[in-house]
């Protein structure tokens, strides 16, 4: 197999975006600043709230972060999205998901002011990014992009197979390739798919973004074929410091006899993701300045 590590991937994308923070605050702008908001404690969002709060100190972008309990009302959650939609010192706005059992997520999502929707989830951006207007590319499918392309991966005529159809990676992904431009011939494929590896084995690439370990191995896919690895599944594991260990949505040993080039987990998709959110941050205060 051969590793797509993607840690100079992401280094590659957070210097262009302090070298543009730079530039932009030497023509007299504000430094960029987010926003982001935290409902509960799940652990695996209080580590991805911690990683953007430490992104935005290394930019110099400013940092405001709001926490509430497990059980806030959904309609103070919604008055301080007003009031983070209305102030002129954030440009961007993030509600970190999943949020807990009687908020209701869309709900949430679609209060935010779409100029501020630096993850790209409002149906406005959506609905930008499948007519391919100008919009925020969701972190994720954005950050995979940016992979594809450091690696040299073209997709062009290319078959490329999205397994999982969520919000946040596979439908906006699989938007994204069809663009123009991207070119790909798109299979999006769920849990209904009635004969998984017959879609996968003649793909040139396959993004496998189902949350469910062991998806796929290396004999769904060709020998030559890419494979992006989306999932970030904590599997307990009583060895470990912290008492689990993370693994993919693909069975990554099974490929070491392989051509296949592979992202491994940790160190492969995950390291984008907020070096998106910086680059999204930043595009958000350019525009606001106009
Ligand atoms: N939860 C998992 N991924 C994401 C993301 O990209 N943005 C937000 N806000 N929450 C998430």
């Amino acid at each position: 197999m051969i590793r797509l590590g993607c840690k100079s991937v992401a280094e590659n994308v957070m210097e262009k975006v302090a070298k543009e923070t730079e530039l932009f605050i030497s023509e007299g702008n504000r430094a960029p600043s987010l926003a982001v908001v935290l409902v509960g404690s799940d652990p695996a969002s209080m580590t991805y709230v911690r990683k953007k709060k430490e992104a935005c100190e290394k930019l110099g972008f400013l940092h405001f972060q709001y926490n509430f309990d497990e059980d806030a009302a959904e309609g103070d959650v919604l008055a301080l999205l007003d009031e983070l939609n209305e102030r002129d010192d954030v440009d961007g706005i993030l509600v970190q998901l999943p949020l807990p059992e009687g908020i209701n997520e869309r709900k949430i999502i679609e209060h935010i002011n779409p100029e501020k929707d630096v993850d790209g989830f409002s149906p406005i951006n959506i609905g930008r990014l499948l007519i391919g207007e100008d919009c925020f590319v969701p972190c994720t499918p954005k950050g995979i992009l940016e992979i594809l392309r450091y690696f040299s991966v073209d997709t062009a005529g290319k078959k490329v197979v999205v397994i999982g159809r969520s919000n946040i990676v596979g439908k906006p992904m699989a938007a994204l390739l069809m663009q123009k431009g991207l070119d790909a011939t798109v299979t999006v494929c769920n849990t209904k798919t009635p004969d998984l590896r017959k879609e996968t084995e003649d793909a040139d690439i396959v993004i496998v973004a189902t949350g469910h370990p062991d998806t796929i191995d290396s004999s769904y896919v060709k020998n030559d074929a890419v494979v992006i690895d989306v999932g970030v599944n904590r599997i307990a594991d009583a060895s470990r410091e912290k008492g689990f260990r993370l693994t993919g949505d693909a069975d990554y040993a099974s490929f070491e006899n392989t051509d296949v080039k592979i992202t491994p987990v940790p160190g492969g998709v995950g390291l984008m993701t907020v070096s998106m959110l910086m680059m999204n941050t930043l595009e958000a205060a350019k525009r606001r300045r106009g």
